[in-house]
């Protein structure tokens, strides 16, 4: 068999793409790709070194001298800035706040849409993001569109928090956050959340995990003519 596929995984801030993406990378048994993470990370030593997203020059600098690697673990995916784990300080409420005015900028786009183009050079990736389809593997053999409504995205991250979801002030308040997020990552000039016109769109409100998990599978054994049962 030659190279295998990859698989691109795009969709807004809540619609359940990483969970998604995560399982099913490891029912096919390819690496993952969580492209967040990366633009988390930059934005993580930008705060750090006190660069802001306005300073396109000062970025740059950052951009040559940061490493960024992305590595599965016993306990999950892990992210590691300079060599340190930074996994759990990239989900920060500050981070996620700021994180797509970094993400807006060509400069930053540029340098992690090369890294990202380097782990699927061999195939067998699944990577999830909100370009992945349009800009970054636009030649990827299967891509899929995950969105769900706002009110279900918002109860998934309060979820994550660990969160009561009947807190509805909490509720206005991460609803608030994601509409905000979704109208910068849309509205951007370069690279915005947009559906890829061969992408295979799936709502995944008040479907489990398992459901859309096999809607996937269905459409990736379609494609590659290989049966994806287990
Ligand atoms: O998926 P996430 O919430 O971890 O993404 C973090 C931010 O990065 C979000 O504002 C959108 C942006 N992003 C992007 O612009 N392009 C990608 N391929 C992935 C994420």
């Amino acid at each position: 068999m030659g190279r295998k596929p990859i698989i691109a995984l795009d969709g807004p801030a809540g619609s359940g793409k990483s969970t998604q993406a995560r399982a099913l990378a490891e029912r096919l048994g390819y690496r993952y790709l969580d492209t967040g993470a990366m633009y988390r990370s930059v934005a993580l030593a930008a705060r750090r070194a006190g660069v802001g997203p306005e300073d396109g020059a000062a970025l740059g600098a950052l951009l040559e001298r940061i490493s960024i690697v992305l590595e599965a673990s016993p306990e999950g995916p892990r992210v590691l800035l300079d060599g340190a784990d930074v996994s759990a300080e990239i989900r920060t409420p500050e981070i996620s706040r700021v994180v797509s005015g970094y993400a807006s900028r060509p400069e930053v786009r540029m340098a992690m849409v090369r890294l990202q183009r380097e782990q699927g050079r061999d195939g067998g990736l699944v990577a999830e993001g909100r370009d992945i389809g349009s800009v970054v593997f636009p030649d990827a053999e299967v891509k899929f569109y995950v969105e769900a409504s706002l009110e279900e995205r918002a109860r998934r991250r309060l979820r994550d928090f660990g969160a009561d979801e009947s807190d509805t002030e909490r509720l206005e308040e991460v609803l608030a956050d994601i509409a905000n997020r979704d109208s910068v990552d849309t509205g951007r000039e370069h690279s915005p959340l947009l559906v890829a016109e061969d992408a295979v769109r799936i709502d995944t409100t008040g479907l489990t995990v398992d459901e859309v998990l096999e809607i996937m599978l269905a459409r990736v054994a379609e494609v590659t003519g290989c049966s994806t049962e287990s």
